[in-house]
């Protein structure tokens, strides 16, 4: 598959990509907003594309071409105000899932946030956060895009080990961490394993093989 990522220059992105340039099956594209950012990328022998989350539709449409799936793994960060969450978390994320409607690329991979299907696990100092995520996983569902939605607990850069907790709605334990290189091996594995398409799940470290563990959701 000739892959799109969207927030390929992000700590998740940047390995999403990596992952996808050694793979036999896929190849990336690699979505980025700054001119330095794409030099970086064709020294790695990747193709760009240059588009910013905040253009419009048709700008995000000329992303799509020859494309056959997209992973979503922008955001606005927590440095940027809550503008920010609805102009890329929400509005941003739209915008792409429209674009690829548009063009026909059918797969769409997105990278939400632990628990935000259920209000009741919305961190209270985040609420935006989880609001943007959760209209966006919602407009992702009622698409007709063959989606796949992970949520991912907290984010570490700690090593990858392959190994995941997976679930359609994680609601209790006592690890909600997990590396980042594991969301994105899961991303990798996720894009052509027929048993994640329409789905929508909570991924923690634990125990489990990534690819048995999306055989069984
Ligand atoms: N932190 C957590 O614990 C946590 C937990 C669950 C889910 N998540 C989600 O995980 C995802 C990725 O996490 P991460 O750690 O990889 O984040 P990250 O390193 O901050 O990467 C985010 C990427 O989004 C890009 N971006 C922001 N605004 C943009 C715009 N206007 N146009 C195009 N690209 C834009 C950034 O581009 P630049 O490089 O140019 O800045 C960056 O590459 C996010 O969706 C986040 O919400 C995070």
């Amino acid at each position: 598959m000739n892959v799109l990522i969207v927030g390929a220059n992000g700590q998740i992105g940047t390995q999403v990509v990596d992952l996808l340039k050694d793979s036999d099956k896929h190849t990336p594209v690699a979505m980025v907003r700054k001119e330095e950012q794409v030099e970086e990328f064709k020294e790695k022998g990747v193709q760009t594309v240059l588009v910013d989350l905040e253009s419009s539709v048709e700008e995000l449409e000329s992303a799509m071409d020859n494309m056959d799936a997209v992973v979503f793994t922008a955001g606005s960060g927590g440095s940027t105000g809550y503008d920010k969450t609805l102009l890329i978390d929400l509005d941003g994320a739209v915008k792409v899932m429209e674009a690829a409607k548009a063009k026909g690329v059918d797969r769409f991979v997105m990278v939400s946030a632990f628990g935000a299907d259920n209000r009741d696990y919305w961190n209270e100092s985040i609420k935006p956060y989880y609001v943007a995520k959760h209209y966006a996983d919602l407009y992702l569902e009622g698409s007709g895009l063959t989606y796949t939605i992970v949520r991912p607990g907290a984010l570490t850069n700690d090593e990858g080990t392959g190994k995941v907790r997976l679930e359609e709605a994680i609601r209790s334990g006592d690890n909600f961490d997990i590396p980042r290189a594991d969301v994105a091996r899961l991303l990798v594995e996720t894009l052509d394993t027929e048993a994640a398409y329409n789905k929508a799940f909570d991924v923690v470290g634990g125990d489990t093989s990534i690819k048995e563990a999306l055989k069984s959701i």
